[in-house]
């Protein structure tokens, strides 16, 4: 595909907070995207977006959406939760595998031969491995995806994506700022190597164009590996006061998983203990191919976090240092 061809991007998931930001990017570049959507009146800010196209679908029935696929030149498939809603179990094989499998057929029908997913870091298809729920239906999708002949398919497997409107430095700072004392952290040492949501948006328009990357699949890492403890007290140091980060025990992290399913939105779940089991590290840099040096945490994060000061009127200190 030439550089300069302006695209039919249809996207799933564009309403999240990956979504987000890369439809602003491919809108910024002219592309026409259209994101399918469960909640179009909750997501209409989005119309400010000059050629953005926001349609309310059920995009688990399969004629609905091989009807939003035709006349598209690529799909990008972003849809994923952490957690299942409800007791059922079946979540992640909707959300993921089955979602996956009726993306593919509906690009088949509509001849889209572009695919762009996403996946996550250390997914995996091999029941053997022994690893969360999250993480073993996201692998069987990524393969699924990887599998099929005459489609030109791109994964991605970022560790955890951090940037503003993020779940992750957003939801510790709002916790320690709300609980009070001292926070308990279950898997305080799991490692994390955070990577800047516009460094994951670069490597996905870089490959709308790179031929390179047809049938790849990309680990996405930041510059740096932290411990988990290291980085919710970094998102701790942008607050006006001193809280106290707890680490918790092998025992005592799995039985805090088990309460807090239970608790409303399922803050922490056993299968996200599971999941922290496994480093969330890459073996090797950001893909060269992109061409990009990636962000670091102590670049981006007080660009955010500090605005969350200066709302809340507190003064900005202490976060000059990642081991503060
Ligand atoms: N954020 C991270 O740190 C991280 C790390 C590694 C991998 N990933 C992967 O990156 C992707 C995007 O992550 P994100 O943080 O942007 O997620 P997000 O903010 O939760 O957004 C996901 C979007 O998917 C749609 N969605 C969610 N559940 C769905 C369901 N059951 N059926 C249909 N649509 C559903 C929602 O769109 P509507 O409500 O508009 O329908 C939502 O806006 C996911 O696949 C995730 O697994 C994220």
């Amino acid at each position: 595909m030439p550089d300069t061809k302006k695209l039919n991007i249809c996207v799933l998931g564009g309403t999240g907070f990956v979504g987000r930001h890369l439809t602003a990017k491919l809108c910024s570049d002219g592309h026409h995207v259209r994101i399918l959507t469960r909640h179009r009146e909750r997501h209409r800010a989005l119309l400010v977006l000059p050629t953005v196209q926001l349609v309310q679908a059920d995009i688990q029935n399969e004629s609905e959406l091989a009807k939003h696929f035709a006349g598209q030149d690529v799909v990008i498939n972003l849809v994923g939760i952490l957690n299942e809603p409800g007791r059922k179990g079946k979540g992640f094989q909707q959300a993921h595998v089955e979602l996956t499998q009726k993306v593919v057929q509906a690009c088949e029908k509509n001849r889209v031969t572009r695919l762009l997913h996403m996946s996550a870091l250390n997914a995996t298809a091999d029941p053997q491995a022994g690893t969360s729920h999250y993480l073993h239906s996201k692998g069987q999708a990524e393969e699924l995806v990887h599998v099929i002949k005459g489609m030109n398919v791109t994964s991605f497997r970022p560790s955890v994506i951090f940037g503003p409107g993020d779940s992750f430095f957003n939801r510790f700072y709002s916790l320690l700022k709300n609980i009070p004392f001292f926070f308990p952290l279950a898997c305080a040492n799991a490692k994390f190597a955070p990577v800047y949501v516009g460094d994951v948006v670069e490597a996905f328009v870089h490959s709308l164009h790179d031929a390179r990357t047809y049938g790849k699949r990309y680990d996405l890492c930041g510059p740096k590996v932290y411990t988990l403890k290291e980085l919710v007290n970094y998102a701790g140091c942008f607050l006006p006061f001193k809280r106290r980060v707890i680490a918790l025990g092998t025992g005592l992290s799995k039985l805090q998983a088990m309460l807090l399913e239970f608790a409303p939105g399922k803050p922490f779940t056993r299968d996200n203990f599971k999941s922290m089991q496994t480093d969330s590290v890459c073996k090797g840099p950001f893909p060269a191919i992109f061409g990009i040096k990636p962000h670091s945490v102590e670049e981006i994060v007080p660009q955010y976090l500090s605005d969350c000061q200066q709302r809340g009127r507190y003064p900005i200190y202490r976060c000059h240092s990642r081991r503060d």
